[in-house]
């Protein structure tokens, strides 16, 4: 049985620039999806999939997500005084116990990699997640939770994949594929956003990953690649070899949330999940088509 995994990494950092003006004085993770924000949805699947304690790797104006997660006393009183219980329970059911969430500064914006190099100290020497908030998906059950029955059985590093039309390649993480196995796939190589006609594959990483902590002795060389960033994809290449390596083709479907056409699909396709929401929307979108 491979050692549990606890940790979850959630790199935070970034600007949003795909999504401007929204996000100049919010962080994209903030923008809501449904009734709650990206970065509640991310945490909420980890907690799903047993993760006890997150870092967020952040940078200068995330405080609202800081916010979001800690107790306020004020709007708790409030709603106590008002009778509000069941407002009450949705903030209360936020909270993350004390000394389990922990935020870690990336002060330049040097890629993923550096992102999550920037969290070594939180994981230390044991198993972790890493999520990306913006990249949400819908399915039978949440993915990440998917992914740890499968890590169950293979251990070692997972990521999320999914297919993506081979003109796209040049926006993802590819994977070279060793062999298929149903939903797990063995990975023999990984190239950060290849052109389509260099591509090994056309299947693409996802905003998920399980990774061994010896990945950080990879992200500390510091060594750049694509776009002249420090990939975390460069690293998890060097992994391929030395430890078991798979992708992982989720049950579900999967929304860009940093982008804004895919933002407003997994809007609505969260609100026609929703009991309280479904015949609402539904009936609203036949009247507006
Ligand atoms: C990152 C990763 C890439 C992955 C992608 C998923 O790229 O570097 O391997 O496929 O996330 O969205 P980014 O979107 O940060 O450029």
């Amino acid at each position: 049985m491979p050692q549990k995994v606890r940790k979850a990494v959630f790199p935070v950092a970034g600007l949003g620039t795909r999504f401007l003006p929204a996000t100049k004085a919010i962080p994209k993770e903030m923008l809501p999806l449904a009734d709650r924000p990206l970065i509640q949805h991310a945490v909420e699947e980890a907690k799903a999939a047993g993760i006890e304690m997150f870092c967020f790797v952040t940078s200068r104006g995330k405080s609202p997500l800081e916010d979001h997660f800690d107790y306020n006393y004020e709007l708790n009183e409030t709603l106590r005084k008002r009778g509000k219980n069941d407002l009450l329970k949705v903030v209360e059911d936020l909270q993350i116990e004390s000394g389990n969430l922990s935020y870690v500064r990336q002060p330049q914006p040097l890629g993923l990699g550096h992102a999550v190099w920037c969290a070594r100290e939180f994981i230390c020497d044991e198993p972790f997640a890493v999520i990306l908030p913006d990249e949400q998906v819908l399915g039978p059950k949440p993915c990440l939770a998917q992914m740890m029955d499968a890590y169950e059985q293979v251990g070692g590093n997972l990521l999320s994949v999914f297919e993506v039309p081979r003109e796209q390649t040049n926006k993802y993480g590819i994977l070279d594929i060793e062999k298929e196995d149903g939903r797990l796939v063995a990975v023999k190589g990984l190239v950060e956003k290849p052109d389509p006609a260099d591509a090994p594959s056309n299947l693409s990483i996802q905003g998920r990953y399980i990774l061994q902590p010896e990945i950080f002795d990879h992200l500390s060389r510091f060594e750049t690649g694509a776009g002249g960033e420090i990939q975390l994809t460069d690293a998890m290449a060097r992994l391929i070899g030395s430890q078991p390596f798979h992708g992982f083709k989720f049950e579900g479907r999967r929304f860009d949330c940093g982008d804004k056409l895919g933002f407003v699909l997994a809007n609505v396709a969260y609100a026609l999940e929703r009991p309280d929401m479904a015949d609402k929307v539904r009936t609203a979108l036949r009247d507006m088509i």
